[in-house]
């Protein structure tokens, strides 16, 4: 049976810091962001905007009547949540009018909770092949003003639809995971922002490629001539390219062209975007297929990695006609309406945090976004 990705759009928050102007508030040269790292924008949002309404401007981009009424799954991959017992994805459900016979759960493993959330919604669909399941990875990447981090955060979340012959992207049955017990990110319960261990976490995403991609090799005997395109998580551009050209390393000039060109085009929407955590591959996939000019039928890999360490390797077969499936216009509109902040407008923002201990209403613009605190508990403006 096919089982993949039926459809996809992603939801980002309508603010972004652009990396010249914070290079140069924080005394650095502005090439370290735009080269080095590899950014050009910073997603920021504002308190009336978390991960449930990330995932709902998301999903509304692509469920039919039809499909709120198949889906029986609803999970929601992040790092972000926004309690401690209650899923996002309860609410997220209600918010989406999904009918009421259905699951719905939150995923952890840092950034790899998206892929884990896919790889359950299509171990679900190949013994339910009528159903359909509702996958959002959603996030907020903060670090925190001046850190190290800072230049690598981001926010937002990638929707997908997950169904039996699928219109956009099928998957192969391949995936080959890799599981590293190591402290090179990570986010103690209580804590704002997480623990960074920047060279060790560039370090393990690059040995965790190389690892995986080894043993991927050798179980199915493929190459990089076996893919038209890679697509990889991408916590800042230059990250998933450092594990690309350490791949690459053997390959003729031509080869290399080839993969590295898809890869730019992998990187298009996260350059202004930042890390989305566990939506990150998602939006480099997105990215791909919306900017790749790949045609139906050619095989694409995918790198998810999670810090802590779980990483993944998998892969799709692009299905005729995708290309109709896909939402470009929706999405370029989005990044280029969104209001430049700056930098005294972005710390404010970043400091103006949410307390969940005082009842208050709220007023945002969004579609979906928190209109009041009431008890603790969050109310969303619907529509
Ligand atoms: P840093 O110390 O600020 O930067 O940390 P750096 O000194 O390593 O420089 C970065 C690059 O800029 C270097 O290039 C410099 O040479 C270059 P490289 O050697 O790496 O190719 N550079 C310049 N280039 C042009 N012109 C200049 C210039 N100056 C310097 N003038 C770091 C950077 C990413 C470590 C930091 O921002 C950080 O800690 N970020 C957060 C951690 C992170 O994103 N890690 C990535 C792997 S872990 C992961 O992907 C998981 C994650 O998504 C979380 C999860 O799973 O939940 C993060």
């Amino acid at each position: 049976m096919n089982v993949g990705i039926d459809k996809i759009s992603f939801f980002v928050p309508p603010y972004y810091v652009d990396m010249t102007d914070l290079a140069l508030a924080r005394e650095v040269d502005p090439n370290k962001f735009h080269i080095g790292i590899g950014q050009d924008k910073m997603a920021v949002n504002k308190k009336t905007q978390d991960i449930v309404t990330f995932a709902a401007n998301a999903a509304k981009n692509i469920l039919a009547d039809e499909d709120k009424e198949q889906i029986d799954m609803v999970i929601v991959g992040t790092e972000s949540g926004i309690d401690e017992s209650k899923a996002s994805a309860v609410v997220l459900h209600r918010l989406i009018g999904i009918q009421p016979f259905a699951r719905a759960f939150e995923m952890k493993e840092a950034c790899y909770a998206g892929t884990a959330a896919l790889q359950y919604a299509v171990a679900h669909i190949k013994s339910h092949p009528k159903s359909k399941v509702l996958v959002v990875a959603s996030d907020i990447a903060k670090y925190g003003l001046a850190s190290g981090g800072e230049p690598t955060q981001g926010a937002g979340a990638v929707a997908m639809l997950v169904s039996a012959d699928p219109r956009i992207l099928q998957l192969n049955d391949d995936s080959v995971a890799l599981t590293q017990d190591i402290y090179d990110f990570w986010r103690p319960v209580g804590h704002d922002y997480p623990m960074v261990d920047g060279q060790l976490s560039n370090e393990t995403y690059i040995q965790a490629f190389q690892k995986i991609w080894e043993e991927y090799q050798s179980r199915h005997k493929k190459t990089i001539a076996d893919f038209d395109a890679l697509a990889f998580h991408i916590p800042y551009t230059k990250m998933g390219k450092k594990a690309l050209l350490a791949a690459l390393e053997d390959e003729s000039p031509e080869e290399q062209e080839r993969i590295l060109a898809k890869y730019e085009a992998s990187i298009v929407y996260s350059r202004q975007v930042g890390n989305l955590y566990t939506g990150s591959l998602y939006l480099g996939l997105i990215s791909l297929l919306e900017n790749g000019q790949l045609n139906a039928g050619e095989q694409i890999g995918l790198f998810s990695y999670g810090s802590g360490t779980v990483a993944e390797f998998f892969s799709g077969k692009l299905v005729e006609g995708y290309q109709q499936q896909l939402l470009a216009d929706i999405h370029q509109k989005q990044l280029v309406e969104r209001k430049r902040l700056s930098i005294a407008e972005y710390e404010a923002m970043f400091n103006d945090v949410l307390d969940a201990d005082i009842d208050s209403n709220y007023e945002d613009s969004l579609l979906y976004s928190i209109a009041s605190i009431s008890n603790t508990v969050r109310t969303y403006k619907e529509k």
